[in-house]
């Protein structure tokens, strides 16, 4: 998408959305055209117009301008914050999406303005494309093509900010596709295939092993989780040396489960349609990768992406076997649908001898979350309050929001094994908290290293969406770690 910058309305092509203030109805800014300045007045007058939810759309007749215009209540200013700004994009963007115009020119405030990353933030990402399968369908994500940006104050650093928020926007487009796409598109292969052109498009060193590596490795729990699936299972590594050459790194992980039908502890058909979701993980972080070099993040950073398929065939895991993990530990398999711990336990294993700084994990782990959290806030759970703290306040900046869950000492006994070191699932069952004695099950494999771990259960993918989103996936967690990777 070109976004270009200017001063006052110079295309007349496509339509004109726009947004005004509560505030601005008494005395409507310059920046509107009379004629349009008119059509207000009119709303305001005829049908009580107050700026704070309505959408009006009408053609303006006027050589200058657009032909078709909407104006769009954007609230009261003194209400006006970071994730308001977004919510408007989100609101123009999709209006301009429901006029399949490709051409879009917005009037922009000074309010606007100053939330301007914010706004075109939640504007991009609203632009997003579903429909992802259709057939004869061109490639597009963003329906608008050209963004005019009409601002009449200070058009310094806006470029800049333009920049950043096609980063980001693109960067959910891609995790939001990756995440929606089923499994029999995006299987271990694919994933495999995009980590080595996001390496090869930014430099970074990477490894792709495959199943002769994890079975010399001994990396048992990967192994255990995709015994059922005829395709390899991969584990993925990318690094980003951004950072100085000393600077331990920080390790982020991502569940890549490309499909969980639970294996023989199977899912009800209900609970599992939307179980090629549980890569959304994996995907975030390859997303990620993709952006933190143009992004100019200065920071060592290392992508580990474990990939398997939950199946069932004859060869696939059961209940009661009990396997050898990475880290030499054992683990009682009490669930066969508890697979993501176990692949995520040989990931942190595997971070732990990279003599990292941080460790973070992130995963659609536990249906759990959702429970507790419901779909707004995705689950946090760290050994370090610190660190947990400013991934939160990460996440709280952006409107992508996590809420702490504790790990209690009784729930780390919970994930013991009468036979074996550990078990996957606390079968004592009725016990709750889900979520945290997962995070436990992950605790006892990082060796005391820094670590937070996001739970996007309930998040990564919804059926209530935010205005800037659609439903499916939503890539919740993306921008809050790009944010804290920042910080
Ligand atoms: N991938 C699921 C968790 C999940 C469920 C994510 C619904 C998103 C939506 C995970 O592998 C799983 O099956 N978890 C079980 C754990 C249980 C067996 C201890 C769950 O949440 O029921
Ligand atoms: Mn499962
Ligand atoms: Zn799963």
């Amino acid at each position: 998408m070109k976004i270009k910058i200017s001063k006052s309305i110079k295309s007349r092509k496509g339509i004109l959305l726009a947004p005004i203030f509560a505030e601005d109805l008494k005395q409507i800014p310059d920046i509107y055209p009379p004629e349009l300045q008119d059509f207000i007045k009119n709303r305001i007058k005829h049908d009580n117009f107050t700026g704070k939810d309505e959408n009006y759309c009408t053609f303006l007749d006027h050589k200058d301008l657009p032909s078709q215009t909407c104006v769009i209540a954007a609230g009261k200013k003194e209400k006006f914050t970071p994730t308001s700004a977004r919510n408007l994009g989100g609101k123009l963007g999709k209006q301009a999406k429901a006029l399949k115009n490709t051409e879009v020119t917005i009037l922009l405030t000074e309010e606007t303005r100053k939330l301007l990353a914010e706004f075109l933030e939640g504007y991009l990402i609203s632009q997003y494309d579903e429909a992802l399968f259709k057939s004869g369908k061109k490639k597009a994500n963003f329906h608008t093509e050209t963004l005019n940006l009409i601002i009449n104050s200070s058009t310094k650093d806006l470029e800049q900010i333009a920049d950043k928020a096609q980063l980001i926007a693109e960067a959910a487009h891609y995790v939001r596709n990756l995440v929606n796409s089923p499994a029999n598109t995006v299987n271990s292969e694919y994933l495999a295939t995009e980590a080595k052109r996001i390496a090869k498009e930014n430099g970074y060193k990477k490894a792709i092993l495959g199943l002769k590596d994890l079975r010399k490795m001994k990396a048992g729990g990967i192994l255990a989780v995709n015994q059922g699936c005829k395709r390899e299972p991969k584990l993925l590594v990318l690094e980003h040396d951004g950072g100085a050459r000393k600077e331990k790194p920080i390790v982020l992980i991502g569940k890549g489960v490309i499909f969980d039908t639970g294996g023989y502890n199977l899912k009800s058909s209900a609970g599992m349609e939307t179980m090629h979701q549980d890569m959304a993980g994996a995907a975030t972080i390859l997303a990620i990768m993709s952006i933190v070099k143009k992004l100019k993040i200065k920071k060592n950073i290392i992508a580990v992406l474990p990939v398997v398929e939950n199946l069932i065939n004859e060869d696939a895991y059961r209940p009661s076997d009990i396997i050898t993990m990475l880290s030499g530990n054992t683990v009682e398999i009490t669930n066969t649908d508890a697979e993501g711990r176990l692949i995520l336990a040989d990931a942190i294993h595997y971070a732990t001898e990279l003599n990292p700084d941080t460790i973070i994990t992130i995963a659609t782990l536990t249906g759990a979350a959702s429970i507790a959290l419901g779909h707004r806030f995705c689950a946090l759970l760290s050994n370090d309050e610190e660190l947990l703290a400013k991934i939160q306040a990460s996440g709280n900046a952006v409107d992508d929001l996590g809420w702490p869950l504790p790990i209690h000492e009784d729930y780390r006994k919970e994930m013991e094994s009468k036979i074996a070191d550990l078990r996957n699932h606390d079968t004592a069952g009725g016990g709750g908290a889900g979520t945290a004695k997962a995070a436990a099950f992950l605790e006892k494999f990082t060796k005391n290293n820094k670590w937070c771990h996001l739970d996007i259960g309930g998040t990564a993918f919804t059926a209530r969406p935010k205005p800037y989103e659609v439903k499916g996936a939503t890539s919740h967690g993306l921008r809050m770690l790009l944010r804290y990777l920042e910080s």
